[in-house]
């Protein structure tokens, strides 16, 4: 950032400390862009807050590109496949024999925003967390403006050449487009995920995706340590009514195989907390000078894992459309949008999918309880079927293998 006669200048204005916003400023500073980051939270609550845990290995393969996989590669987890189990039974899905050798790696997004705050302060990026009033303007001007209160109470502006607004499903950036200039398409599920983190190695060498007559569960990791557990509750649940021991009785209930041997392991509950599922999709993701990225733009319901390797995607095309953009070639920035929503819409279908063929709908007959299970016989017995879930799940379209 560059201070003339007081007042501050930055190439690009990212609003939003999440995977988004500090990935791309790591992006931005590779191909020598300055940017300032502004962030509404403090740095901690950015490096605890529990999210997502799987990444594709297009996302694993642009961190290590970009210089960040230092940790990740050596902690993060690689698996070749997930376990559907529905109607008392588990069956493995070999993604590496269905695609061809293509993986997802477990490695929690509290880890990667903090290596990308480590690494962007290391490399001298700024980053301003606890801010407020944040405010963009001007966004159809070259040189649109950044106003946020900093953490002592002071205010300022900075001027910036472009402002990417990072800012997750609740920011402001999305709502400074005038209303009629974007069309939005949503849903909302009438069931949330009740998760948990807890501390106690995983019951399980790959995650389980449990359709069950209660509802459906999910069994994650977030090392080989800590295991991360989700349960489909009613939306409008209070988490003080779920003490830690009803949580692992569903748990168990749900993932419970007669006969089998296989047990749930309990531990410690380190975090729990409730996310509601909805599907959003805000179009075009750019307006004038300002570009939308990840939550800001879309959200998919968690099921198919896809939220946070779409934010990663977003920014993998927008560094260098900005960068031609500040060039003066405008051709990339102008395909930004449809480059992006092409893929968008692929991971919103497949989490829409994966969503209502596990979970139980309230109020669902018994002809929608049939399909579900016929659509999940299908899927394990058919290696077109199978082949489809794994192609989606490990990123689709695949990200092309670096070039030079
Ligand atoms: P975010 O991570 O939301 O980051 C946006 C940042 O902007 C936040 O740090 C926020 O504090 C900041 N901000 C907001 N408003 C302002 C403002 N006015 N000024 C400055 N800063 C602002 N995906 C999965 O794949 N699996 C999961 O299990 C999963 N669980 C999730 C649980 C929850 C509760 C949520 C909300 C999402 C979950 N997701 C999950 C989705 C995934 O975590 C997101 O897709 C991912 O975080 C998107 O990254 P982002 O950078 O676009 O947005
Ligand atoms: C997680 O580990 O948090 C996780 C994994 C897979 C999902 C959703 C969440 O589909």
């Amino acid at each position: 950032m560059k201070r003339t006669n007081g007042a501050m200048r930055t190439q690009v204005g990212i609003v939003g400390a999440g995977p988004a916003g500090l990935l791309l400023s790591h992006l931005l500073a590779l191909r020598g862009i300055d940017s300032v980051v502004v962030e509404s939270r403090s740095r901690a609550y950015c490096e605890a807050r529990q999210r997502a845990g799987v990444l594709e290995d297009g996302s694993v393969r642009l961190l290590r590109e970009s210089g960040l996989s230092g940790r990740l590669d050596r902690e993060g987890l690689k698996h070749g496949g997930i376990y559907l189990q529905f109607d008392g039974e588990r069956h493995h899905l070999d993604f590496r024999a269905l695609t061809g050798g293509r993986t997802v790696t477990v490695y929690a997004q509290t880890e990667i925003v903090k290596d990308l705050i480590a690494q962007r302060l290391a490399d001298g990026g700024v980053v301003h967390f606890d801010v407020s009033d944040t405010v963009i303007d001007q966004l159809t001007s070259d040189r649109p403006v950044l106003r946020y209160t900093d953490a002592g109470g002071n205010k300022h502006e900075i001027t910036c050449d472009v402002i990417a607004g990072c800012d997750g499903f609740h920011g402001v950036c999305r709502l400074s487009i005038p209303a009629g200039l974007s069309t939005v398409r949503e849903r909302e599920y009438p069931y949330s995920w009740l998760g948990i983190l807890a501390d106690v190695p995983p019951s399980t060498d790959e995650l389980i995706y449990a359709h069950h007559r209660s509802g459906f569960a999910l069994h994650s990791l977030r090392s080989l340590a800590v295991s991360r557990l989700y349960l489909q509750v009613d939306p409008d649940e209070a988490i003080d009514d779920w003490p830690d021991q009803r949580i692992w009785d569903e748990l168990g209930c749900r993932f419970d195989l007669p006969g089998s041997g296989w047990e749930l392991k309990q531990g410690p509950v380190l975090d729990k907390g409730i996310t509601p599922m909805r599907s959003f999709v805000s179009a075009p993701m750019r307006y004038g000078r300002l570009f939308l990225a990840g939550d800001a733009a879309h959200i998919v319901p968690p099921t198919g894992a896809k939220g946070l390797n779409l934010a990663m995607a977003d920014v993998d095309v927008l560094a260098p459309a900005l960068e031609a953009l500040l060039k003066g070639d405008e051709r990339l920035a102008d395909s930004y949008s449809a480059a992006c929503l092409g893929r968008v819409w692929r991971a919103t279908h497949f989490s829409w999918w994966m969503t209502t063929m596990l979970h139980q709908t309230p109020g669902a007959d018994a002809m929608e309880a049939e399909l579900q299970l016929s659509q999940l016989r299908y899927v394990v017995s058919s290696r077109a079927a199978a082949t489809s879930l794994a192609e989606n799940y490990t990123g689709y379209p695949a990200r092309p293998a670096a070039t030079g």
